[in-house]
Formats: structure tokens, C-alpha cells, sequence
């Protein structure tokens, strides 16, 4: 669906348009994991300004760890690897936002805005995509092809299975 370099230089976008925004600023980015992996590690070598940087680990849209940056008076930029339901980006952001950050912002790499359950506001989007299941650059399937340097469309899997691979 998206090749290496389809990504590449969407990253690089992503990354002038987030430079840009903040510019004379610091930046704290949490990374949430595992499915942002590659392009949290992509994305903040496209970004020009000082940053700190902290995971979450987010399992069935709760964060199952804590963070090791204080998020008080800090901008904040969330990095979601697709934004389907909302579920995870909402949850994450009333978590952050109980911590008072100076500003808090989403990027994801993929939206789906036609499967979304709850309101959510994207700051930053990578690609807008249709309701298929993709898999690789940092997404799964039942835990497997996150390895894969491009996103690829997984044809013929149930809904039972779509909701096991969630759940990992
Ligand atoms: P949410 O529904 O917006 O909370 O997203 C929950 C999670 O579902 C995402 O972080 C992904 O881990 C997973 N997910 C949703 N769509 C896909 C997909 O097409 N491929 C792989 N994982 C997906
Ligand atoms: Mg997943």
C-alpha cells in the first residue's frame, strides 16, 4: 500500500511540518509501542529540534507502563503508529493531559477516519487510509511482519482475528 519511499518522504514532511511548528522550542515525544516503533525512530531523526523522548507501552487501549520523562510544562507530541477506533489516542490523551503539559499534540503515522468510535483531534497524520488491515513498518498481526520496511495490505482475515491481533 505504501512503499519504502512513499514513507520516507512522508516522514520527512511530517518531520519539517513538526520542526516548523515548534521551532525555538523542546519537544518531549512519546512514542506508543509496540506499533510505533520504526516510524517514532524515523520520524524524530526528521525532526530539528531539541527533544526528549519516552515510551508507552499500550495494550487493548490501556497504557500497561509508566513513563520515565515528567510530562508537567512540557509540549507534548503523542506518536501513534494508526489511529482506528480512537479508543487508544482518547485514552492516552485524558492520561497526559491529568499531567499538565505545557501543550499536547497526536501524530500517527495512518488514520482511519471511517472506523473511528470517539471523537479525536489528529495534529498530524501520515496517511489517510480506506478499512483494510495493514501490516508492517511497525504494525502486526498477531505479533508478526512489524519488520517489514513498507505497509502492506493482509487480505482475508476474520474479525475474530483482527480483534486477537489487537490484543497483543
Ligand atoms: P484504536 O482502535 O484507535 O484504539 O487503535 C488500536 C490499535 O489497533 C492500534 O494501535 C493498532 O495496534 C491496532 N490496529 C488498528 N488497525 C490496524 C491495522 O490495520 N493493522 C495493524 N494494527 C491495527
Ligand atoms: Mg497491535
Amino acid at each position: 500500500m505504501f512503499t519504502q519511499e512513499a514513507i520516507k518522504k512522508r516522514v520527512a514532511e511530517l518531520g519539517a511540518a513538526i520542526s516548523q511548528d515548534y521551532r525555538n522550542k523542546e519537544l518531549l515525544m512519546i512514542g506508543v509501542l509496540k506499533g510505533a516503533y520504526p516510524f517514532f525512530a524515523d520520524l524524530s531523526r526528521a525532526i530539528s529540534l531539541p527533544l526528549y523522548i519516552d515510551f508507552l507501552v499500550v495494550s487493548e487501549h490501556r497504557i500497561v507502563s509508566e513513563l520515565t520523562q515528567d510530562v508537567a510544562g512540557q509540549d507534548v507530541l503523542i506518536v501513534e503508529d494508526v489511529v482506528d477506533s480512537g479508543f487508544t489516542g482518547a485514552a492516552l490523551k485524558k492520561d497526559l493531559e491529568t499531567r499538565h503539559p505545557k501543550s499536547l499534540r497526536l501524530c500517527t503515522l495512518l488514520d482511519k477516519p471511517h472506523r473511528r468510535k470517539v471523537d479525536l483531534k489528529i495534529d498530524y497524520t501520515g496517511f489517510v487510509l480506506p478499512d483494510k488491515y495493514v501490516v508492517g513498518y511497525g504494525l502486526d498481526y498477531r505479533n508478526k511482519y512489524r519488520n517489514l520496511p513498507y505497509i502492506a495490505v493482509l487480505d482475508q482475515i476474520s474479525d475474530e482475528e483482527t480483534a486477537l491481533s489487537k490484543a497483543q
